[in-house]
């Protein structure tokens, strides 16, 4: 019911988004307030519970609904809003799949990470993690690590700092498990590759047959996975190079892996960081890398000192859009530069490189797999 009252009250409230939008455009007003109004009204973070954009929401829909109770939240409006794109998304892939008669064996897997997603849109982003921290473990020359074993589930890697606010998302995956016959592996990826469907980003082409660890002495060793911040950006350089290269990846699939963080957010009681790189933290988009190359960033040492970490963010803009020193190393570098400027000129591209360099990822490790698609004869 509440869900209903909230998508009647969509029309409304983007109405009201778009006249906000219109008198901070920079038409109306100076032109970097205007601009940084502009981009709030897109953002898609949790709003808190009555901001002053929720005040308006909420003031306009019991105007507009006198008879109906209002929403609890502007959260609430986003929320149905992310849902309703989600939907829309999922709705195109399938009637694509449709069309071709295909059928994925790990449908009704995905249809409870749907669920689970649906519930709290923003666990999308952390599903994308998670599928990056249980496959980028791996180790091409001792072959050790990768998605094979799914031993994040064990408290020795769960509980390492890197892993840190997975820790719900891998216990809900466990209930999710317990209705199918899959194994923790295949689903910790196929949670991550469908919600970047779900977030209207690439099909990434996902095969299944990973086999569990069955011992916590299987699990790999803290300290295989990239740090965010090696002291300079030279020295951060070498080290994303030298994580990836163990893993196998070149540079054009770095960069193409690190667009992920277009979606989802820093929290500072994870990692130190603080805030969403963009403000379409639940779509899988390119404004990562447009991001990256258009606006000046400088750093931001608010955190420091309060338990937090140095990071960037938009000289000017007196938001909360964040980079990492990771993610400044892909600006600055000359021979990452040059994809960061590609794909930020064209998101099919970006979605053709991303989605290769994912399944790669999610296959680290592999042995044997299985295709999940299987198209019905003609
Ligand atoms: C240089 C490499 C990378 C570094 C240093 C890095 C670091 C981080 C850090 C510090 C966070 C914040 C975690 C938190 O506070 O909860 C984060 C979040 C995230 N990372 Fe990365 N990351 C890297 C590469 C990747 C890759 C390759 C992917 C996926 C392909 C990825 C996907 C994500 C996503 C989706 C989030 C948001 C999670 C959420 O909203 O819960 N990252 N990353």
């Amino acid at each position: 019911m509440k869900r209903r009252f909230v998508l009647s009250t969509l029309l409304v409230a983007q109405g009201v988004v778009a006249a906000s939008s219109f008198f901070a455009s920079p038409l109306v007003s100076p032109p970097l307030g205007g601009f940084r109004d502009c981009v709030m009204s897109l953002s898609e973070r949790h709003p808190p519970p009555l901001d002053r954009r929720g005040l308006l929401l909420l003031g306009t829909a019991a105007l507009v609904l006198p008879s109906q109770p209002p929403p609890a939240s502007a959260s609430d409006i986003q929320q149905a809003l992310n849902q309703a794109r989600m939907e829309k998304a999922l709705a195109t892939r399938r009637l694509e799949r449709f069309g071709r008669g295909e059928t994925r064996l790990s449908e009704p897997v995905r249809r409870e990470i749907e669920d689970f997603v649906m519930e709290d849109t923003w666990r999308a982003p952390t599903l994308v993690r998670l599928a990056f921290h249980s496959s980028g473990t791996y180790d091409k020359k001792s072959g050790t690590g990768g998605s094979q074993k799914g031993t994040i589930h064990y408290d020795r890697e769960l509980n390492q700092a890197d892993n840190k606010g997975l820790k719900n998302v891998v216990k809900a995956l466990d209930k999710i498990k317990s209705n199918h016959d899959i194994s923790r592996a295949d689903l910790y990826t196929l949670a991550g590759v469908h919600a970047i469907e779900m977030m209207g980003g690439p099909v990434v082409p996902w095969r299944w047959g990973r086999v569990d660890a069955t011992a916590p002495r299987e699990t790999i060793k803290e300290g295989r996975l990239p740090q965010p911040d090696m002291g300079d950006t030279p020295k951060t350089a070498a080290h994303i190079r030298q994580v990836f290269e163990r893993m196998g990846f070149n540079d054009q699939e770095m960069v193409a892996l690190i667009g992920a963080h277009t979606a989802g957010e820093c929290k500072k009681d994870n990692s130190g960081y603080e805030g969403p790189w963009t403000p379409t933290e639940v779509r899988f988009d390119n404004l990562y890398y447009t991001f990256l190359r258009k606006w000046k960033y400088k750093r931001d040492n608010r955190l420091t000192g309060r338990g937090g970490k140095m990071q960037f963010e938009v000289e000017g803009m007196n938001d909360d859009f964040m980079m990492l020193p990771a993610d400044i190393v892909f600006r600055d570098d000359p021979k990452f530069r040059v994809y960061v400027d590609a794909y930020a000129e064209d998101e099919a591209l970006w979605f053709r490189d991303f989605s290769a360099a994912f399944q790669k990822l999610t296959e680290l490790g592999t042995r044997d797999l299985k295709e999940d698609s299987v198209v019905a004869p003609s």
